[in-house]
């Protein structure tokens, strides 16, 4: 109780009028913890992040950000925390520095920290030698970047940030994650939504969400181990018919098609990787780069999505 979570939901629940968008979610996050929300367009992230955000009600369930009721105490949990929505609203006629200042009135920050406070942001954000430029004119990236900036002018103590990265390009997505990384060495704690799999590699916990459900909530590292066998790549001449024949032999659990590779999970990598070259050579197919490998967060995301669909949850 008390101190060890700072966000914490109970049966969180939030319907609509034809769907349940949060289906009773429970949640524990602990002080300078980086949580990802990793899901699908219509998964329920927004929604839980508005109600923890005492920005919407629930229908059902109680939240606590911050020690304080999300529905009792908004005003509260308003002043502690962060919240860069996907759609956030810069002034596109302001430069980058009247951006953070308009945010500093509208949070009140006190005019001797203003200064001191924008300079280390400008700095923070990699945007010191942009400061003058309209926000309009920024590329995706930095407008993202400025957005986050504007987000922690009243130095929160938990930030929410939904869909920071949609739509931004590799390089800026890295450069992106790499801030908030240094966020969390400071010890704010973080709680990001995203659809990228490959970004949970960079939470502290991943809960994937799905149909208003956390299909599993834990480390990556821990995700990844939930997957069962071990996993065989490769990339065959007629993907379709190899996936196929594949899915038939003996050993085989499950097929995963990336591009033009197959990611096979199997009972033993070593005794089924010979058994699958000969079956598909048999078959007229011919077999490149047969390799046995790690699985990734995307691998077992798509693996547990795909149990929960055959009716294999809990
Ligand atoms: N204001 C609303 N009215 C009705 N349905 C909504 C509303 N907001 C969200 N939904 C529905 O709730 C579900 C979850 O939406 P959302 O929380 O936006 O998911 P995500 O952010 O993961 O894409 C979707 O089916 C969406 O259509
Ligand atoms: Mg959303």
């Amino acid at each position: 109780m008390g101190d060890t979570f700072v966000i914490e939901a109970h049966g969180l629940t939030k319907r609509f009028k034809h769907v349940t968008a949060v289906d009773g979610l429970d949640l524990s996050i602990r002080r300078g913890e980086i949580f990802g929300l990793l899901g699908p367009d219509g998964a329920g992230k927004t929604t839980t992040i508005r109600m923890l955000c005492a920005i919407m009600d629930p229908s059902a369930g109680t939240a606590r950000v911050a020690g304080f009721d999300t529905v009792k105490e908004s005003e509260a949990i308003k002043q502690r925390i962060g919240y860069m929505p996907q759609q956030f609203s810069l002034y596109g006629d302001l430069t980058v520095l009247e951006n953070l200042t308009f945010f500093a009135d509208v949070f009140q920050v006190q005019r001797q920290e203003r200064e001191k406070r924008i300079a280390r942001l400008l700095e923070f954000a990699r945007l010191t030698e942009f400061k003058k430029r309209r926000a309009a004119h920024l590329s995706g990236g930095m407008q993202k970047k400025l957005a986050l900036a504007c987000t922690l002018i009243h130095s929160p103590e938990v930030i929410f940030l939904d869909e920071p990265t949609t739509g931004v390009d590799p390089v800026s997505r890295r450069e992106f994650w790499d801030i908030l990384t240094e966020l969390h060495l400071q010890g704010v704690t973080l709680f990001v939504s995203t659809p990228y799999m490959d970004e949970a590699e960079r939470c502290s916990r991943v809960a994937l969400m799905f149909e208003g459900s956390i299909i599993v909530n834990d480390a990556p590292e821990r995700i990844k181990g939930l997957v069962e066998g071990e996993l065989l790549e490769l990339r065959p001449d007629d993907l379709r018919r190899a996936s196929r024949l594949i899915a038939d032999l003996p050993g085989v659990l499950e097929v995963q098609t990336y591009g033009d590779l197959l990611h096979v999970f199997v009972d033993e990598a070593a005794r089924r990787a010979g058994e699958i070259e000969r079956g598909l050579r048999e078959a007229g197919i011919a077999v490149h780069g047969l390799r046995q490998t790690r699985p990734r967060m995307e691998e077992a995301f798509i693996s547990l999505i795909r149990k929960r669909l055959a009716g294999g949850g809990e």
